[in-house]
């Protein structure tokens, strides 16, 4: 069998960021999984000396819906790669006052509203297995998020709840009043199955949130409209690809955080087969 290739970075581009720059040696590649083929083709290149891929969330041109995305194979076509860190950057709705459209939220917690929770594993089909997921953000990719986005000097609360709601609709003011009693911090639409795929598959994962808009429970404001959302969203790529790009070199070399070894701990039959 061909040598493993060097162990990468991933970045799953959200709403806005269909593309990243400065990729050197940049060609797209096309990846086929188990689970059929990822939302586009997959941009490689190096930076900073590192492996890196760059893969839109939605599709170039924002083609696919939340609940349509096909997650396993994003993920599966990643880890093939051997990437084995992903930054994952997402819009995101506010629900606390003093989290303001524009700020980034680097979430250390989800909580699950999806409906769809058959494609959020690698497990099933025979393969039984259940991995921990009590703390679902690599704490070190956060915490270098985190460092990169104040040297920025950008808004950015380190922490917080991120609830994952199915759409393509936002919520109704019941729904959203619901979920501020409930202590949440921010809502969106497609982080939490790319955090459980990726602890399966041994990936750190840090979700970089930035804030479009206030969801429809502040009254005072304007209700979310896809024209806030996009021009919020067009205003936080830029800082989305700063930070990015002074994480990249900080990110180590070699896989050795935990949740580099998730599946030393899970409970398991037998484990899922990355291909090489
Ligand atoms: N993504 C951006 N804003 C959102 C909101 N208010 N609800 C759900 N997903 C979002």
């Amino acid at each position: 069998m061909a040598d493993a290739p060097p162990p990468a970075i991933g970045i799953i581009g959200g709403s806005g960021l269909y593309d990243f720059e400065g990729f050197e040696g940049r060609e797209e590649i096309e990846v086929t999984t188990p689970f059929g083929p990822p939302s586009d083709t997959l941009i490689r290149g190096t930076y900073a000396g590192r492996q890196v891929y760059f893969l839109p969330r939605h599709g170039k041109g924002h083609r696919i819906l939340p609940t349509e995305l096909n997650h396993r194979a994003n993920i599966w076509a990643l880890r093939s790669l051997n990437v084995r860190w992903i930054i994952a950057v997402t819009a995101v709705g506010s629900l606390k006052e003093e989290y303001k459209p524009r700020d980034v939220v680097l979430p250390d917690q989800f909580f699950d509203r999806t409906s769809r929770r058959e494609h959020h594993t690698f497990f099933g089909r025979g393969l039984v297995g259940h991995v921990a997921f009590a703390d679902p953000i690599s704490a070190g990719l956060r915490g270098l998020l985190h460092e990169e986005l104040q040297g920025l000097e950008a808004r950015v609360h380190n922490g917080g709840t991120y609830v994952n709601m199915d759409g393509p609709a936002f919520s109704t003011r019941a729904e959203s009043n619901a979920n501020r009693q409930l202590g949440f911090d921010v809502i969106g639409m497609t982080n939490l199955p790319e955090a459980k795929l990726a602890r399966e598959a041994e990936i750190a994962l840090a979700t970089l949130a930035m804030i479009t808009d206030y969801d429809c429970w502040k009254t005072d404001e304007k209700h979310v409209t896809v024209d806030a959302v996009m021009s919020h969203v067009a205003a936080n790529v830029a800082l989305a690809k700063s930070v990015i790009a002074r994480v990249i070199p900080r990110i180590p070399l070699e896989p050795s955080w935990p949740e580099h070894h998730a599946l030393e701990g899970a409970i398991m039959t037998a484990k899922p087969y990355w291909p090489e």
